[in-house]
């Protein structure tokens, strides 16, 4: 958590003499032609032996982000939702769309009280929070179109780890240890194989209620998750705890293919998520943004870059708290928001000298806190197709409601919904239409997949977890490697700082820079947040060779693997 801290004392605490972005990594590796790189070495493994098998890159998604709902369950996730983002080899793209949506009887005010107010906890916690969930319908709606590999093939790996067991890596044995008071809250059955008072790195971690439901899932594909034993398991786990999903709710899921989002910045062709994220349309305003500004000679992470980056990021969160929303249910106005001349627009007023009070900045609702809990997959196999998926429970474990009988948790994505809209912000103005609560609506995200082009071939492949500094983190990336040329390790190692319009304040990662840019930061108006690390990149660059240089954050267990 973000502590608020007196910014001059906190310019002087946050400081290095150097700041650490040439470190040594061990996660990072350079291979031939096929890579994997994602949250857990055992999915990377999983997705690796796939490509070796001949399979696409899609196949590859699929069975590392299964294998991920089995030994990543704090995102990883069968009960949640995603994006995911793929350019084949020829250069052609697809984006698929399976993030959760709103159950049928969801309303717009149902976290409010009788007197209007948010009810705590409510649309983050338990049974009500849950939208309906996404994965399962999006891997097979992918391997309908890509998959060369035969489905069962690439859900038995995740099986396999579920009813064999697997050890926990000492950040999972954390987070399983952090949540027990959660699990007791929130479940009626208690959810046992994830009881227990102290794990350690190491422990065996078995699933079996997960692994049936996976054999199901193997066998029926759809109808193994959304119909069946495990539908009636989410709609009996619904009765229990007061939740809202139904069969019908389930039945009617769908996938949905859209139009991935495409721009450019400088000589690269940038390919992302379009609504319902606000991933894509958020980072080409961002780029837009600080394109005509020569941050490479500034450098990274000194004051100047630091502030033109802060400065075109609170005008693009601005926009995103007003306009972004499901386009299904809202004409979210993408051509607008990404044209130069309105960017140009936006950024007339930025001062080199001065930050400006974000409460001069056109204002929307008060933005609100998204958790940070995501897992981001990027993959190139050895056709050179490339695929880029983000994928999330929201909260690290969701709802922390585990399905009983069928052993996965549930997300409490309904929290990414502007949960209590058109009530006037600290400014007096009205916003968080475009994302309110309604029936079969698909709430805003930040996850932001991301494929780079340069002179029509493949560069980068790049996303990572953590709500909405996904967007920040995936800008960052960008710059450093494009303007900093930093190798893909080196940008993913780098020190991170994140702005969002609202808190008017820029969060640092500690050593992120020099104690003169601190200092001259403050002097032109801004004020810092301390906090710990920001994302989780997970990215692969094609090198001047040919070769894959992957670029796996040592922030978590995060691992590239390939040939
Ligand atoms: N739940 C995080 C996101 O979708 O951005």
């Amino acid at each position: 958590m973000m502590n608020r801290v007196f910014p001059l004392l906190l310019a002087i605490t946050l400081v290095a003499c150097k700041p650490a972005m040439r470190k040594e990594s061990i996660n990072g590796r350079i291979t031939d032609s096929a890579m994997v790189v994602c949250a857990h070495p055992l999915a990377a493994q999983i997705g690796a032996a796939i490509l070796r098998k001949g399979g696409h890159a899609v196949d590859a998604a699929i069975a590392t982000q299964l294998a991920l709902a089995v030994v990543y369950p704090s995102a990883g996730n069968l009960g949640g939702g995603g994006f995911l983002l793929l350019r084949e080899h020829d250069g052609t793209l697809a984006a698929l769309d399976y993030r959760e949506m709103a159950p049928a009887s969801a309303a717009t005010t149902m976290y409010l009280d009788e007197s209007g107010n948010i009810i705590d906890g409510l649309s983050s916690k338990g049974h009500r929070s849950h939208g309906v969930p996404g994965t399962v319908a999006g891997l097979i709606a992918a391997h309908a179109k890509y998959g060369k590999l035969p489905w069962k093939e690439l859900v038995e790996p995740a099986i396999a780890l579920a009813l064999n067991g697997f050890a926990l890596t000492e950040k999972e044995a954390d987070g399983l240890h952090g949540i027990q008071q959660d699990l007791k809250e929130n479940n009626v059955v208690p959810p046992l194989f994830f009881l227990k008072d102290n794990w350690q790195a190491g422990d065996s971690l078995f699933l079996t209620d997960l692994g049936h439901t996976l054999e199901r899932i193997r066998d029926l594909g759809a109808a193994g998750f959304y119909e069946g034993p495990t539908a009636d398991s989410i709609v009996a786990e619904m009765k229990r705890g007061g939740g809202l999903i139904t069969h019908d709710d389930l039945k009617g899921y769908k996938a949905i293919w859209r139009t991935p989002l495409t721009g450019t910045y400088k000589d690269y062709k940038i390919i992302s998520m379009p609504p319902p994220s606000s991933g894509g349309v958020a980072l080409l305003q961002l780029l837009k943004s600080v394109e005509p500004y020569p941050i490479n000679d500034w450098g990274h992470n000194t004051a100047k870059t630091i502030h033109l980056m802060t400065e075109a990021e609170r005008r693009a969160y601005a926009d995103r708290s007003v306009y972004l929303g499901d386009p299904d249910f809202y004409n979210v106005p993408v051509a607008r928001l990404t044209d130069k001349l309105y960017i140009d627009q936006r950024m007339r007023d930025y001062d080199p000298e001065h930050a400006t009070p974000s409460g001069n900045i056109k204002e929307g609702m008060i933005s609100t806190i998204e958790s940070e809990q995501t897992t981001h997959l990027s993959i190139v196999d050895a056709q050179g197709n490339a695929v880029s998926v983000t994928t999330t429970l929201n909260d690290s474990y969701g709802s922390k409601v585990v399905v009983s009988g069928a052993g996965f948790l549930l997300n409490d994505e309904m929290d990414d919904f502007s949960i209590k809209p058109g009530v006037p912000n600290m400014y007096g103005a009205i916003g968080g239409e475009a994302n309110k609560i309604e029936p079969g609506k698909r709430m805003l995200s930040s996850m932001t997949p991301t494929i780079v082009e340069k002179d029509g071939k493949l560069f980068m492949v790049v996303g990572t977890p953590g709500g909405t500094t996904i967007i920040t983190s995936v800008f960052q990336i960008i710059v450093d490697v494009l303007d900093h040329r930093m190798t893909m390790q080196e940008a993913v190692d780098a020190k991170r700082f994140h702005s969002q319009w609202l808190p008017d304040t820029i969060a640092m990662e500690h050593n992120a820079m020099l104690s003169d840019d601190s200092l001259t930061l403050v002097k032109m108006g801004h004020a810092f947040r301390r906090r710990g690390g920001i994302g989780r990149v997970d990215a692969i660059l094609v090198l001047p060779n040919g070769k894959l240089e992957g670029g796996a954050d040592h922030r978590g267990d995060d691992t590239a693997d390939g040939f």
